[in-house]
């Protein structure tokens, strides 16, 4: 059990503070933010219903997500309240399993059928009664109420003969004469049950014991993850935001004469041809994408994230968001000139859309873009 729940644990409270201090996380426009990833996942989820309403209260689903993670994982790692704790990241588990995970092939390569069989021992059993807040404070209250403590002592055989009052000679008064052995003796095989007004205070102590454990730990880990965040939000928000890909604005209809860049150019060589009016939607500025830069937009056609990205002056590529693993929005990484996938790790050639890496075999998938002559980009179809 120790090893489970010291797995667990530091992994849900890792999850928990890793996401309050990602300045990105409750960022409604950041492609690797809640919002987003609610939006993108609900499109091929079984409970895409519920993702998308959600993702109308992704700030409160959001934080409500990351404090459970932290809860759940101090429950896991203290023992305290631990089947609780375990119910809720089993339930957790079935989220993300139902969501971010759901197309994951094989299903084995998804780590959150792992963790929600992990979590199944602690449900059934608890902490079982090993380093663990509730079974300390169990041993309290009993040794409070002077009632035995929990638990098995090892005694010789021959102590329970001279105590139980029925052995002679080698015979056992209660079973009639019977020889006396361990098994079948009627002494061990006693149960000795707790008055149920005893069982329900020593419950009740345990309860409140636990209950004033839960709220110093709370308290405790409320000022440390507001800490975190602060200074995750403090070290890493410059970084991102220059790394990170700016927003298209949408811009004006089509007009004018273009330069197009098809996905058929998606080689580092391609080069750009002109064409007398572009017949797509405009989705901005061609001057709003840097240069060995990326920027975001929502693809017009399809309604699904995606970046348009400008490897050298005047060329342009666009790419679909969406992971080709199970459905997850990329992050652009500028210095590295990368899509990364904060789900599970696949990473693209932001240039050309190619897999370099992760549980993926699939390139995103490419959409026409085109440079009209009003230095609007334009998707076409
Ligand atoms: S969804 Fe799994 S790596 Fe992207």
């Amino acid at each position: 059990m120790l090893p489970l729940r010291a797995f667990l644990g530091i992994t849900f409270v890792f999850a928990g503070l890793q996401k309050l201090a990602d300045s990105n996380y409750l960022d409604d426009r950041a492609p690797s933010g809640v919002h987003q990833q609610l939006l993108a996942t609900s499109r091929t989820s079984p409970i895409g219903g519920v993702l998308t309403s959600f993702a109308h209260h992704s700030t409160v689903v959001g934080l409500m997500i990351a404090f459970a993670e932290l809860a759940i994982g101090l429950g896991a790692l203290l023992g305290l309240w631990t089947r609780i704790a375990a119910v809720g990241g089993a339930v957790i588990s079935i989220g993300f399993l139902l969501s971010v995970s759901w197309n994951t092939h094989p299903y084995y390569l998804g780590s959150d059928i792992v963790f929600l069989f992990g979590w199944t021992p602690l449900v059934i059993a608890g902490a079982g009664g090993v380093l663990s807040v509730d079974a300390f404070l169990v041993a309290r209250a009993r040794r409070d109420m002077r009632v035995a403590p929990m638990g098995r002592v090892d005694i010789e055989f021959a102590a329970v003969r001279n105590l139980c009052g029925s052995y002679e000679k080698g015979r056992c008064e209660r079973l009639k004469g019977a020889a006396c052995d361990p098994v079948p003796c009627p002494v061990l095989a006693q149960r000795p049950r707790l008055r149920p007004d005893v069982a329900k205070e020593l419950d009740r102590r345990a309860f409140l014991g636990a209950a004033r454990v839960a709220a110093g730990v709370a308290a405790g880990a409320t000022v440390v993850a507001g800490g975190v965040a602060g200074l995750g939000r403090l070290l890493h928000e410059p970084s991102t935001k220059r790394a990170a890909a700016a927003r298209l604005g949408q811009g004006p209809g089509p007009t004018g004469g273009s330069t197009t860049t098809s996905p058929a150019d998606s080689a580092p060589a391609a080069t750009t041809t002109t064409v007398p009016k572009p017949p797509g939607t405009a989705i901005g500025p061609g001057a709003s994408v840097p240069v060995a830069g990326a920027a975001s937009f929502t693809d017009p056609i399809s309604g699904v994230p995606a970046y348009v990205v400008q490897p050298t002056a005047g060329v342009f590529r666009c790419f679909s968001g969406v992971c080709t693993h199970a459905g997850c929005t990329v992050d652009y990484s500028r210095p590295n000139n990368r899509f990364v996938c904060p789900c599970h790790g696949a990473e693209f050639d932001a240039s050309t859309g190619a897999v370099l890496g992760g549980p993926t075999n699939q390139p995103l998938p490419a959409i026409n873009v085109a440079l009209g002559a009003d230095g609007q980009l334009y998707v076409t179809d």
